[in-house]
């Protein structure tokens, strides 16, 4: 069986599956509207959604299956204190597939552990969203006709953006993608990212401190929110909370087919002024997270029983009931799951849940 937690538990050669089904399904919607009949999908969801959670509803629609789930967890006997797994192996009683989105890190990976069905992570905390990133590549596909020899800058909330540490991850698989980090020290890209990501694997970035400098090279710009919610102390949110702001005057800069992508929901970052541009991807960016969620189901359904597309065991983890997680919001500090952790490269193990260091 295949889950789908982390932009790596899925090979390029599947990801680009998945890709091209999705865009077979743009070509001949009609084709596939009784593909999902008789099956059925859970969305619950613990945290705020509007795209993700209705995009994967209408995806369900449109593949003539159905759709159950809570989308907060006031309503779901969590309420009661029931635990993630219990909750997981509940609903996959029920369920065909779930997809799950949780404020605690690492929480779609635990259920993944018990789950009779497939596990989708609809975003983690601030850990990782893989749907949001098969919806970006999509985009870029569709934008730009290619998925290799870019330059893409990030821009905003890069420590806690989850969207950008997935997409970061599945680029790396890609050959001349150069990655441009645009941010404010506070909310600079986490150090697991840019070690074991960027560092070991080759990628070429630089950081730079104004968008000025890197619009003319871009060819994608993504743009993100400040996650608000996620940030312990609202003064430091306050500092940074308008760092970059994307407006005619910086489009004039750059390139005549760059495309602005935004995992959206904006709220300071790009001026409704830009929306007209056509080089504004980000609202096809949103029908392209319908698409690619109706080919990511197709495909999780068809795997589901073909060992050969089961979930890579892509690091050997170990279990070391002598330390804990360093990362407050992970599962493993939260919830009764096993401490599991794995070595890196000259580098230091890291919790599996969430990637963040072990408390030492
Ligand atoms: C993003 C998310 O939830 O991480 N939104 C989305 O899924 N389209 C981005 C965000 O909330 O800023």
């Amino acid at each position: 069986m295949k889950h789908l937690i982390d932009p790596t538990d899925i090979t390029v050669e599947e990801t680009d599956e998945i890709i091209h089904l999705a865009l077979d399904i743009i070509a001949n919607p009609k084709k596939y509207a009784e593909h999902c009949k008789g099956k059925k999908l859970a969305t619950l969801f613990y945290e705020p959604s509007t795209r993700t959670r209705l995009s994967f509803t209408a995806a369900m629609m449109e593949l003539g299956g159905n759709v159950l789930g809570f989308s907060e967890a006031a309503s779901s006997s969590t309420a009661k204190g029931e635990s993630v797994q219990d909750t997981a192996k509940t609903v996959s009683c029920f369920a065909d597939l779930i997809a799950m989105r949780h404020f605690i890190e690492g929480a779609p990976f635990a259920a993944s552990k018990v789950s009779g069905v497939p596990i989708i992570n609809a975003g983690d905390g601030s850990h990782s969203h893989p749907t949001q990133t098969l919806t970006d590549l999509l985009t870029i596909t569709r934008e730009l006709g290619r998925l290799d020899n870019f330059t893409i800058g990030f821009c905003g909330d890069l420590k806690f953006g989850r969207t950008v540490h997935s997409l970061i991850k599945s680029l790396s698989t890609r050959s001349n993608v150069k990655v441009v980090l645009i941010a404010p020290q506070e909310l600079r890209l986490p150090g697991y990212i840019r070690h074991d990501v960027c560092e070991r694997l080759g990628v070429e970035y630089k950081e730079v401190s104004t968008m000025e400098e890197v619009m003319p090279e871009l060819d994608v710009l993504y743009m993100t929110r400040v996650q608000k919610e996620r940030f312990l102390d609202e003064d430091e949110f306050d500092r940074v909370k308008d760092s970059f702001v994307l407006d005619r005057k910086k489009m004039a800069l750059a390139k005549r087919d760059m495309a602005v992508l935004h995992p959206l929901p904006r709220v300071n970052e790009i001026l409704t002024e830009v929306d007209s541009d056509p080089r504004a991807a980000y609202f096809r960016q949103v029908e392209n997270g319908k698409f690619v969620r109706m080919a990511l189901i197709c495909k999780l359904l068809d795997w589901k029983n073909d060992p050969e597309h089961d979930t890579p065991i892509h690091y050997e983890a170990f279990e070391d009931k002598t330390r804990c997680c360093s990362n407050a919001k992970c599962i493993s500090n939260l919830e009764k799951v096993p401490l599991l952790f794995r070595h890196t490269e000259n580098g230091p193990d890291r919790c599996i849940y969430c990637d963040n260091k072990p408390r030492e």
